[in-house]
């Protein structure tokens, strides 16, 4: 198949952080602006709205043979300036995706807190001809998939543990709670205000197995869960000492939630429950953004699922993420043999030692 034939995604990021910021304006712009303080930088970056094609794929095949390119737009903006400033990042968000249009692309991805601003992605969505997506479906997927197969391989799945999910009422926080509670599971929602949505989303869940309470008190719910779904917008808010021994949390945000640290503990599991991989069948290897090989975020797994399937629509858009395309998009990507069981844990393979110690602390010695 020519280059030119093939189906073609766009995929809107920003930067991680100043460090990223820094070395971006270096690398794109040969910037002196690259030596100034972090404060000076990001005035800078802010003033003049930089966005820099990062990162193509030249060729992607899936195992049913789809094949399609794309490329990875970049912000030049750190996480905190694209929440203090929604409406600029938003304009720069539009005129990514009119960057990704410009070059063909069908299909548009926005990653991290791109999909968060401009009410989660649908004033990109208004604004271009393309089909956009959050990613947010596939990244809810991703999550409960990582939860199952995290509690088959700890043969805990017969526990039946308290989960709490942190982030609610956001998009994914809110369908990972729809998910779990018709499940029959017992949750504890972290919320950091009370709204009236609160009560409203409580009066009309209706009656499951299981038991919902919510609270704003992050460090009680995880001192009384062992499973933790984490999907906060601002990140870095978990620190693992707070952590009960046997815990598995699942940190799904961009930027992380859980505090990195050099001598993690070995008794919990911090999955990056929001990173998959490219099928098996993707011809080239990929190292995409900081991620391992052929490893990319669940959101733009998304993005080439729906650029495999050629399906030019706008899927995961605004908070409400219908559950019935969150089982759709998961089932498409397993079918185009994308992989959710390579688990990472802040960029790395888990190690086995990892699985035995939170299993132990989990279960109990003899287990
Ligand atoms: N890895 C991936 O592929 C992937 C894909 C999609 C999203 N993500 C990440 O997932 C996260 C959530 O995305 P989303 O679309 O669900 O965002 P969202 O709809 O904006 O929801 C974020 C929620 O987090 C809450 N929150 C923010 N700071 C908090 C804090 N300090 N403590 C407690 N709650 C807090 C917000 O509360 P308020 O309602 O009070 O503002 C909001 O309800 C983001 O980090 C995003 O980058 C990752």
């Amino acid at each position: 198949m020519t280059a030119c034939h093939l189906s073609k995604f766009g995929f809107i990021v920003h930067c991680r952080n100043a460090t990223e910021l820094r070395l971006a304006l270096l690398r794109y712009r040969f910037s002196p602006w690259g030596l100034f303080s972090d404060q000076k930088l990001k005035e800078y970056c802010l003033k003049k709205g930089f966005i820099e094609n990062i990162f193509t794929f030249k060729e992607l095949t899936s195992e049913r043979q789809a094949v399609c390119q794309g490329k990875a737009f970049c912000l030049l903006l750190t996480p905190e300036q694209m929440l203090e400033n929604q409406s600029i990042a938003t304009e720069l968000v539009i005129k990514a995706c009119k960057m990704a249009e410009d070059w063909g692309a069908q299909m548009i991805g926005l990653g991290a807190i791109c999909a968060v601003i401009g009410a989660r992605g649908v004033e990109a969505a208004q604004s271009c001809s393309a089909a956009v997506t959050t990613g947010n479906a596939l990244t809810v997927y991703a999550a409960v998939v990582a939860f199952e197969k995290i509690m088959q391989r700890l043969e805990a799945d017969q526990v039946e543990p308290k989960i709490a999910i942190v982030g609610f009422p956001g998009s994914i926080a809110l369908a990972l709670t729809k998910i779990l509670y018709e499940r029959g599971l017992h949750l504890i929602v972290v919320s950091r205000r009370q709204t009236a949505f609160l009560k409203k989303f409580t009066d009309n869940i209706g009656t499951a197995a299981g038991s919902l309470e919510i609270t704003q008190d992050l460090h009680s719910a995880l001192q009384a869960s062992h499973i933790i779904f984490t999907a906060t917008s601002t990140g870095q808010i978990i620190e693992q000492n707070t952590l009960l021994p046997g815990s598995v949390v699942l940190d799904i945000a961009q930027p992380k939630d859980v505090i990195y640290c050099e001598n993690g503990r070995k008794d919990v599991l911090i999955i990056d429950a929001g990173t998959i991989a490219l099928p098996r069948s993707t011809k080239q290897p990929y190292r995409y953004s900081g991620f391992g090989l052929n490893d990319i975020p669940s959101c733009l797994g998304e993005t080439i699922t729906l650029t495999f399937e050629k399906k030019w629509e706008q899927f995961s858009l605004g908070r409400n993420l219908p559950v019935d395309k969150i089982e759709e998009i998961g089932r498409l990507s397993e079918q185009h043999g994308f992989v959710f069981d390579e688990f990472r844990s802040f960029g790395k393979p888990v190690s086995p030692e990892n699985f035995s110690e939170t299993k132990k602390a989990l279960l109990g010695p003899h287990n």
